[in-house]
């Protein structure tokens, strides 16, 4: 029947009107992208009453958004509703960590949990649509936005993407609780070249099938309703105009019937990349390559039209693009109720609930990492002992928000300080020693922060010396990962690390928590500092779940979604590298493939975290030594934990295929599991191999299954585990 009322209500639509369902306005605050040059506000709201507008993005707030959708169904024509947008990327009001430390969890249950938090309290808000989630593969951590994506690899990028639209949709899109979830940014935006945001991205084919796609493939299958594409040109040509990846690979092969938004004016910038003479041709381009709807380019409602008009564009493209958006509105019920959205009292009820804390908590505690936990610092005793706490970023209840929460209240974070003081048995001494320097543009307001003010180093040195143990916060402000934050600096901002080196030479015992966005290098820390712990940007509850880890009331479990680097040269780094031809010294010489002044491994490698217990692995097996195509591969491992506390771990399932028609990385992950394992505990976990990862995508996108020698990897992190072979004949 869908399909059916579409079809009645495009009998009744101008060719005004279906390309006003192409359009979507950004609402009067709340910027997030550059000012369009023209679109007044009035102008929006006369375009609203033609019915030239078929979405809004940043409107937020029952009372706002019925008051607008009011004079979408009450002052139009037709009344088709207005779609509702907003980036709920962590979360709405009450936030959960960036989507980077979620992926540290491994924990998908968690995290469609997470989204669904999220979604309850932005559908209460109003909204109906998320721009989230972000899938976008990232192996560069110079670039901001990894802060937003789960990590460097397609595998666990592909569950939790699948987890990610299944918590923000729920199992009913037009249940007033759910939303619809959108895969961004489609495609190859994670690779910007030199990890400098917007440029450009240039890559094989290999690597946009192998790691770039399958995760969006994965939110369709998962049943995404929306697309965004993405800045970027890809191989040349800007996604937004790109019909390869919008028509071809998305629409066709995929199947996927929901709408394809622009990114914020990413059809107007395809003139600013040179692909598009003016105005009408950016329309016509981006139309024509599968580009539904218009994000603040305000370029479709100026021109589509007359190119329909002109014979330019066939009117079956816009009649494609209206009946997409309109389907998603269907869908959700907008139709039908087009305030289901707008109760007051459940907007009062769900936003910053108890439940909804309770849940971000859950969602930090199990997003923390141990990197490093020597002379049995962690966890901190509960009473009698004496801590320093150092840091601006302990007592920030900013910064712990991170980037993309625009629906957020500032300062609404638990810090640190907060977390710890809730421990009352222990004397707690606090102390900033620095500020986190910060460059002009990292704030929206330009605020810049000194980094030469040393002034805070001595009563931080004072309290270390009379302190048992030290805790000290150090990392990235919110705002200094995120969109528009690429960085060429890895290492702490400011002089953070002098005063982490100042504390040192006073107070050796120190508990680093890292407080960041990306991946930082930290060789000096990693090599002095007893204990590390990284700390992320955990949301509202942040101070609550370190404070809980470092006390030992939470066992963490997480474990690296990305590579940390040695330096910032490293970048970018992966574990699912290549062997290339001349991978180890193998003479004492220097012609092989390495760097003369820095180890070529991570500093912390992709899937490490330790606990406070210990598990041991044993008796790795294979169902068979040798197997035909089809046939189900077992395999097995004992893990046991050998420590003396209850804890969970992440066990990890690695293959190289040997050699193939196209080389393959040096491993991949083609399996996990969360386990659970009380002190003494052993489990046999099981993991099953089938063509779906044994294959791979060769230079045309086909599905490949070779035959050959595999090399298996079950462990606790990608560069350690036992290992075994097998041959598919
Ligand atoms: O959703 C975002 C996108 O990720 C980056 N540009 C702006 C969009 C809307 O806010």
């Amino acid at each position: 029947p869908v399909e059916e009322r579409i079809t009645l209500l495009m009998k009744e639509m101008t060719l005004e009107e279906k390309v006003g369902q192409m359009n979507q306005y950004n609402g009067s605050w709340d910027f997030t992208g550059p000012k369009p040059v023209g679109g007044s506000e009035e102008e929006k709201y006369e375009h609203i009453k033609k019915g030239w507008v078929g979405s809004l993005l940043s409107v937020r707030g029952v009372k706002e958004v019925r008051a607008v959708q009011k004079i979408a169904v009450e002052q139009t024509r037709l009344g088709i509703p207005l779609i509702f947008g907003f980036d709920v990327i962590h979360g709405y009001k009450t936030l959960s960590p960036i989507p980077l430390a979620e992926a540290a969890s491994w924990d998908l249950l968690a995290i469609k949990n997470s989204a669904r938090v999220a979604a309850d309290e932005a559908a209460s808000s109003g909204l109906n649509w998320t721009f989230g989630p972000n899938v976008d593969i990232a192996n560069d951590a110079r670039w901001g936005r990894v802060m937003e994506g789960a990590g460097e690899d397609p595998y666990l990028g592909s569950k939790i993407a699948s987890a990610r639209v299944k918590g923000f949709q729920g199992d009913r899109l037009d249940d007033f609780t759910t939303i619809a979830a959108c895969a961004k940014h489609f495609a190859g935006y994670g690779f910007v070249e030199a990890g400098k945001e917007y440029n450009i991205v240039d890559m094989s084919n290999s690597k946009l099938y192998n790691s770039v796609l399958p995760p969006f493939k994965a939110a369709v299958d998962a049943g995404v309703r929306t697309f965004m594409n993405s800045f970027n040109t890809l191989n040349g040509v800007p996604a937004t105009g790109n019909s390869f990846l919008q028509r071809d690979i998305l629409k066709g092969a995929w199947g996927f019937n929901g709408f394809v938004v622009s990114d914020w004016a990413s059809i107007a910038e395809m003139i600013t990349h040179g692909y598009a003479a003016d105005g009408a041709d950016a329309a016509k381009k981006a139309a024509i390559a599968g580009s539904d709807m218009d994000m603040e380019s305000h370029i479709y409602v100026a021109e589509l039209v007359s190119l329909v008009k002109k014979g330019v564009v066939k009117e079956s493209v816009i009649d494609d693009a209206t009946r997409r958006i309109l389907r998603v509105k269907f869908e959700l019920g907008l139709f039908d109720d087009p305030y289901k959205y707008c109760d007051e009292a459940r907007e009062k009820a769900s936003i910053g609930s108890k439940a909804h804390n309770d849940d971000v908590l859950d969602m930090a505690k199990k997003s923390i990492v141990l990197l490093k936990n020597e002379k049995n610092l962690l966890p901190l005793k509960q009473s009698g002992a004496k801590i320093a706490l150092i840091g601006a970023l302990a007592s920030d209840k900013n910064s712990p928000l991170g980037s993309w929460r625009i629906g957020a209240d500032d300062n609404t974070a638990v810090s640190v300080l907060e977390g710890m003081q809730q421990y009352k048995n222990n004397s707690l001494v606090y102390a900033k020693g620095t500020e986190v320097a910060t460059n002009k543009q990292v704030f929206v307001n330009e605020v810049e922060i000194n980094s030469t003010d040393f002034s805070g180093f001595e009563a931080a040195k004072k309290a270390a010396k009379e302190a048992e143990v030290v805790v000290m916060v150090l990392g990235e402000i919110g705002f200094q990962s995120g969109e528009g934050r690429s960085r060429t600096e890895l290492g702490l901002p400011g002089n953070q690390q002098q005063l982490l080196e100042e504390i040192y030479k006073v107070n050796p015992n120190i508990v680093l928590v890292l407080n960041n966005g990306r991946p930082l290098s930290l060789p000096w820390a990693a090599e002095n500092i007893p204990a590390i712990v990284e700390g992320w940007q955990l949301g509202t509850q942040s101070g609550n779940a370190i404070a809980q880890v470092l006390y030992g009331d939470y066992n963490p479990s997480g474990k690296l979604p990305m590579s940390f680097p040695r330096n910032v040269g490293q970048c970018p780094i992966y574990y699912n590298s290549y062997n290339t031809g001349r991978p180890v010294n193998k003479e004492s010489n220097v012609f092989w493939s390495h760097y003369s002044d820095v180890e070529k491994t991570p500093l912390y490698p992709f899937g490490f975290g330790l606990s406070y217990t210990s598990f041991e692995y044993k008796n790795l097996k294979l169902s068979n030594s040798s197997y035909k195509k089809g046939d189900k591969i077992e395999v097995s491992v004992e893990v046991s934990n050998t420590g003396n506390l209850d804890g969970k771990e992440v066990v990890q399932l690695y293959i190289n295929d040997v050699a193939a028609s196209i080389v393959r990385p040096v491993k991949e992950l083609k399996g996990f599991e969360l386990v659970a394992l009380k002190k003494g505990e052993t489990k046999t976990v099981k993991f099953t191999l089938t063509e779906q990862e044994l294959g791979f995508y060769d230079n045309q996108g086909k599905f490949l299954v070779e035959p050959g020698a595999f090399n298996v990897m079950v462990g606790w992190n990608s560069n350690e585990g036992l290992t075994l072979k097998f041959e598919l004949k």
